[in-house]
């Protein structure tokens, strides 16, 4: 018993300069806030913020991530912080350099420096870029997130690495990436289950942003691919595509522009529409609140 008192208080010692140091630049009311959050929750309720102070109307009674893909927001940090969830940082690079091991090497240096002088709790690496099946930028890739992943929860404790990927594994926008490898290297995966009009191979028809089949198939390939099941988090958008129609053919068939996006016709013919004026425009459209059966998604007609 004694020994361990005498060892408390050596690691105190040892502990507190490195703490009031790390503690002294903390821009939060409460020092304690600035420390990586460690607990591990059973299931993420993960959140892509994109800024506009938005995280103020957020639930944060059900949120235990929330990746900061704004600017910088220290505020949001401490709150998130004071509610027990992580806050992490997004991590791009272009996959032509990550052929380099000293490359990644660097690159996940100054990431692990940002990470520590923001308080921030991990990293998601969104890589939404081409890569060809049999190039030295597939494998690169792989190594880039077991590494960032290992340099990540050694130098700071509890923090979380996450990869995002596409709806399908089936090279979507031509993207092959080794799906059970990353999985494995990271803490888990996010399925971009959205944007899944981003090429579209057969007639060029308006059709929902996520329909429930082609989710469904996207899940069923990765795991086709072995890809661990509880690695998998689903993501879902609070937005759709919206934009002109050459064609109102009939009720809920409707052709779109031919504004092809790597070799196909795409969602690119229009624009990203937000819930927020969803929601208004509804109102005043023409056709109302509609149900589609085969595609299970709501939608409307406007002009
Ligand atoms: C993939 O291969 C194609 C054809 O060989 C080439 O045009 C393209 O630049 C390559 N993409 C990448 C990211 O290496
Ligand atoms: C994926 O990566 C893992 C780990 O590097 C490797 O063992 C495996 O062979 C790769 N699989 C494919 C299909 O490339
Ligand atoms: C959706 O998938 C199920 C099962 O594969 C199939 O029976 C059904 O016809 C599909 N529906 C549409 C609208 O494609």
């Amino acid at each position: 018993r004694q020994l361990r008192g005498l060892h408390g208080l050596a690691l105190l010692l040892l502990a507190l300069p490195l703490v009031t140091n790390a503690d002294a630049d903390c821009p939060c009311e409460e020092p304690t806030l600035c420390r990586p959050i460690r607990h591990h929750p059973d299931h993420e309720v993960f959140v892509f913020d994109v800024g506009y102070k938005t995280w103020k109307y957020y639930d944060w009674s059900q949120i235990t991530t929330l990746a900061a893909f704004g600017k910088y927001d220290s505020e949001l940090m401490c709150y998130a912080h004071s509610k027990g969830a992580r806050v992490v940082l997004k991590g791009d690079v272009s996959v032509k350099d990550i052929i380099d091991p000293s490359f990644r090497a660097s690159w996940i240096a100054q990431k692990l420096i940002l990470a520590k002088k923001q308080y921030m709790d991990g990293i998601n690496i969104d890589i939404e870029q081409e890569v060809n099946c049999s190039s030295p930028e597939y494998d690169a890739l792989t190594a880039l997130v077991k590494e960032t992943t290992d340099a990540f929860h050694r130098e700071i404790e509890g923090s979380q690495v996450t990869f995002d990927v596409a709806w399908s594994p089936k090279n979507i926008d031509k993207r092959c990436y080794n799906y059970t490898g990353i999985a494995d290297a990271c803490d888990f995966v996010f399925v971009m289950s959205y944007d899944e009009q981003s090429q579209v191979w057969s007639d060029c028809i308006a059709a929902a942003n996520a329909p429930y089949n082609q989710t469904l198939t996207g899940y069923l390939d990765l795991y086709s691919r072995n890809v661990n099941k509880d690695l998998i988090v689903l993501i879902i958008v609070y937005y759709t595509f919206g934009g002109s129609l050459l064609n109102f053919v009939q009720k809920g068939y409707c052709t779109i522009a031919k504004v092809p996006f790597r070799g196909a016709c795409s969602d690119a013919a229009g624009r990203q529409v937000p819930y927020k004026v969803i929601m208004k425009q509804i109102n005043s459209s023409i056709s109302g609140g509609q149900w589609n059966e085969d595609q299970q998604a709501p939608y409307y007609n406007y002009k």
